[in-house]
């Protein structure tokens, strides 16, 4: 009898305390007005409750350090924090505790790829670097930049791993004092600041056994990076996605397992087939092996998925079908993946609230989860169906006459203009 009882406690164990720490919902708590809007981190409590309704786990925000752009893409001094548009220091702590006592998580966007100098060299390049603290942590100068980085570097560091950002200096990753130092901050900014993970900034920038050593480094509870191959995203010669987009999802299969495969990737493949499928082309969201198409038919343990954010939908750099918004979450937060919710779709789109909130409703009290089971029932241009789990299923789509598909012993849970969503009886 020992055994069974023994292995009884370890389930139990195991259901009470979950091995993940990973995000249920993660949602991005900012976009890219919302330095401008004097003292973000304060406005940003007044929203903890809903967040707590809605099921939010973690929280993502905004690059905390000093910056030469308001919304803190260019660091400069990593850490001064109180130099940031969103508020201060004490400010952001503040934040952080007040989610923690929620049981909110924070994560924190890590911009490694580029940093901006705060003084010239006697040269006139804008290259010497300041830490923001009163000893000598990463005050660099030109030797820690690039050394392709012709604009600000005068040639001692390595060639860069990754692609380049132009307007402030590319740092050299391959530098072991770079490593390091970088690494000291990021845990400073979980011990002292309260941060438990790392959402990573354009990692296109730097090879992924880089992204490998801040994760070993570093330790977060949970991470995502921000691959975004547009390039290899195909579109045909009438402006439309091709169907099959498995090498595009295949890039971040790729970078996951270079990268140690214990971070995750925002999944832009999804994003995109879906924001073209919810247009009348639901066929889209079914492969060629009847799976889902983006990185959550393939690996979706290490997808987050999202609809849009602060780049896509704030800069119009390539936004969701606003009126389709809804469909896109009805899918995200019935599938595996690890889905996000956009600030906009809670806070602006006010109306989006209470479907979004029913269907996470859905999403939890069925344990759907990032490895959750997808069974596509039919991918017509008007009705996309599966069930998931084997506990709920879905359909998003124009499309009301669902012949048999839908099993007897199935209930709607909750549904809306062009969805459903039932749960078993
Ligand atoms: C920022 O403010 C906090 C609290 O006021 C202080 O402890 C910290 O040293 C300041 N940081 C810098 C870089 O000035
Ligand atoms: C990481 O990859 C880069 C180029 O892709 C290579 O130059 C470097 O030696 C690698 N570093 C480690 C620690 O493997
Ligand atoms: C579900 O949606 C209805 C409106 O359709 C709303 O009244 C209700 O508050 C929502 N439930 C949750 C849990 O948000």
């Amino acid at each position: 009898m020992k055994v069974p009882i023994a292995f009884g406690l370890l389930c139990l164990f195991i259901s009470l305390f979950p091995p993940f720490t990973s995000p249920t919902i993660l949602f991005q708590g900012f976009n890219w007005a919302s330095s401008e809007n004097a003292g973000w981190y304060n406005s940003l409590k007044n929203t903890i409750p809903d967040l707590a309704k809605v099921g939010i786990t973690h929280v993502w925000l905004p690059p905390p350090s000093h910056s030469a752009a308001d919304q803190g893409y260019l660091p400069g001094r990593l850490y001064d924090l109180n130099a940031s548009k969103y508020g201060t220091q004490e400010e952001l702590k503040s934040l952080i505790a007040a989610l923690r006592e929620k049981g909110i998580k924070v994560i924190a966007d890590i911009v490694l790829n580029h940093r901006s100098a705060e003084k010239r060299d006697e040269r006139g390049i804008l290259c010497i670097f300041e830490g923001g603290t009163s000893d000598a942590r990463l005050d660099w100068g030109p030797s820690f930049i690039c050394r392709d980085d012709t604009e600000f570097s005068d040639g001692t560091g390595n060639l860069d791993t990754g692609d380049s950002w132009g307007e402030v200096p590319d740092i050299d990753h391959l530098n072991p004092q770079v490593q390091r130092e970088l690494s000291e901050w990021m845990n400073w900014l979980k011990t002292e600041i309260g941060f438990v993970g790392w959402r990573f900034d354009m990692v296109r920038g730097y090879a992924p056994n880089i992204t490998k050593i801040y994760m070993e480094q570093t330790s977060p509870e949970f991470a995502v990076g921000e691959k975004w191959d547009r390039q290899e995203f195909a579109v045909g010669e009438d402006g439309k996605p091709n169907a099959n987009q498995d090498y595009h999802r295949g890039l971040l299969v790729n970078w996951v397992e270079a990268a140690g495969g214990s971070v995750t990737a925002f999944d832009f493949t999804t994003k995109g087939i879906l924001q073209a499928a919810v247009e009348g082309e639901l066929w889209r969201l079914k492969d060629s092996n009847g799976k889902p198409p983006g990185l959550i038919g393939i690996k979706p343990e290490s997808a987050v998925t999202f609809i849009d954010n602060h780049d896509t939908w704030s800069q119009k750099l390539w936004p969701f079908p606003e009126d389709k918004i809804m469909l896109g979450y009805v899918y995200i937060l019935t599938h595996p993946g690890i889905p996000t919710i956009f600030y906009d779709h809670l806070f602006i789109k006010r109306e989006l609230m209470a479907p979004i909130s029913n269907v996470t409703a859905i999403r939890n009290r069925h344990g759907i989860n990032s490895r959750s089971v997808v069974n596509i029932l039919a991918a017509e241009a008007d009705l996309y169906m599966s069930r998931i789990d084997e506990k709920i299923i879905m359909k998003i789509g124009p499309k009301t006459d669902l012949g048999n598909l839908l099993p007897s012993d199935y209930q709607v849970a909750y549904s809306g203009q062009d969805f459903a969503v039932w749960e078993k009886k």
